[in-house]
């Protein structure tokens, strides 16, 4: 807490620059202590209150005056495109999960869960160890790869793609529009907008097609699950099902991409921490794995901020007050790191214990893709070690780019080496 007779509070640091992309940290801390409801302008020129301690971050992902849809931005009307998923309007994507409110998300939550459990990711674990293999089977004769274009980035796409049941004939186009997705995220939407509408059209048609060929049971990739889950006699419409299946690829796929590439990365800056997990995972000790991914999205998630809420009417966070149709976005990597919540937050500790962190949000948007990034997260980074023990960074960390998008935290290249397999 700052101190009223210590010396006067240090200028606040520039939030947005190249900088503060390569490790916000500090400047999350200043914000916790120093002004931990913040209202500042983006780079896209909307203005937005940022949440930075734990506690009240926690509240505001669970606080239902804060919408998830941009119709109650005070801005909305000339917002237009500056929030949300560039090209979802044009798409006419906007009934998906993180754009909506109970009682609507209520009821395609409800549906979507029935045909994205736990036990159909279990089920997919095999296949997601053979992918992994796959990839590093790519590379693992050379001695030197970009573990984010080689790696990290193809390993997700092909998963989520093969778990909705995309042909896998086709799933390179995937690959293809989500790089430019990725490459773009915060700059160009032109591009963009055209991969999200060519994503679109192929996922609404696709559903159209499954939906023609169900017959009774059987058929169960995700895409068919989704067109046969139903509630209360209730079933998604087709416009709900290719909404859905995009949301699923959308939001599953650059963050996982970061878990992997972030989790890499740290675990490669703390050579102690990565020690103990080869050791534990030589012994066949897997619980170091879960504690550690865990701790990996703690320690330098994937999702910098929460996607956007928008005040329903005034209200108070932390002691401000916010003004109804204000935007707020809650800064996981702030909360996460919060000294009043976690001992030595700063500090990378595999094995730790209370670890509430808010890498997945919190609250009703809980990240519904959870146990498939878990599966992933966990297969990638320990069969990464295994085969390439020794593992390690061909850059300087000075000269590491990160992506300068707003709401994810994610590296633009990671060379490593190794000694050649086999
Ligand atoms: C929601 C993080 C992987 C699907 C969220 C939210 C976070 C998050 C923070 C909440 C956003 C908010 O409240 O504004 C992550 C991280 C991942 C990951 C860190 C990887 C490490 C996935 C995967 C999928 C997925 C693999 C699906 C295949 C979703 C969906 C939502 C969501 C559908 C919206 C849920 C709702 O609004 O009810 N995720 N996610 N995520 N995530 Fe994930």
């Amino acid at each position: 807490m700052h101190d009223k007779n210590a010396s006067p509070v240090p200028p606040a640091p520039p939030l947005f620059t190249w900088e503060f992309a390569a490790d916000p940290y500090p400047a999350y801390a200043w914000l916790r202590e120093h002004a931990p409801v913040h209202r500042t302008a983006l780079p896209s020129g909307v203005e937005a209150w940022l949440v930075t301690r734990y506690a009240d971050a926690r509240q505001a992902l669970a606080d239902q005056r804060l919408s998830k849809n941009p119709v109650h931005h005070s801005e909305s009307a000339h917002g237009k495109g500056k929030v949300g998923i560039p090209g979802e309007r044009s798409a006419n994507l906007m009934t998906h999960l993180l754009n909506i409110d109970p009682p609507d998300h209520t009821r395609l939550r409800r549906l979507v869960s029935k045909a994205f459990t736990p036990r159909r990711v279990a089920e997919f674990a095999p296949r997601v160890q053979e992918l992994t293999d796959q990839l590093i089977d790519g590379f693992a004769g050379r001695g030197e790869a970009d573990l984010i274009h080689e790696f990290a980035f193809p390993l997700p796409i092909y998963a989520i793609c093969d778990m909705l049941g995309v042909p896998r004939e086709d799933q390179d186009d995937f690959r293809d529009w989500a790089g430019m997705m990725i490459r773009h995220g915060g700059g160009p939407r032109g591009g963009v907008a055209r991969s999200v509408k060519r994503m679109r059209g192929y996922l609404t048609e696709l559903i159209h097609r499954k939906r023609e060929a169900l017959q009774g049971e059987g058929d169960e990739d995700l895409i068919s699950g989704l067109i046969r889950a139903s509630d209360h006699g209730e079933h998604l419409t087709e416009d709900e099902a290719a909404a859905m299946a995009f949301i699923l690829l959308f939001a599953g796929f650059e963050t996982t991409v970061n878990l992997i590439g972030n989790g890499t990365y740290a675990l490669l800056r703390n050579p102690e921490q990565r020690e103990r997990l080869q050791r534990a995972l030589a012994e066949g000790d897997e619980g170091l794995l879960a504690t550690g991914v865990e701790e990996l999205l703690r320690y330098d998630g994937p999702v910098e901020l929460a996607t956007w809420r928008f005040a329903t009417r005034d209200l108070t966070i932390g002691g401000q007050r916010i003004a109804e149709g204000d935007p707020v976005l809650v800064v996981l990597a702030a909360a996460d790191r919060d000294p009043e919540r976690f001992a030595g937050p700063d500090a990378l500790d595999l094995s730790r214990r209370d670890n509430q962190h808010l890498g997945y949000g919190h609250g009703i948007h809980y990240c519904l893709g959870a146990p498939l990034a878990r599966l992933e997260g966990q297969t990638a980074l320990a069969t990464l070690l295994r085969r390439l023990p020794d593992l390690r960074l061909a850059a300087d960390p000075e000269d590491l780019r990160w992506r300068g998008g707003l709401i994810m935290r994610g590296l633009r290249t990671l060379p490593v080496a190794f000694t050649p397999e086999g």
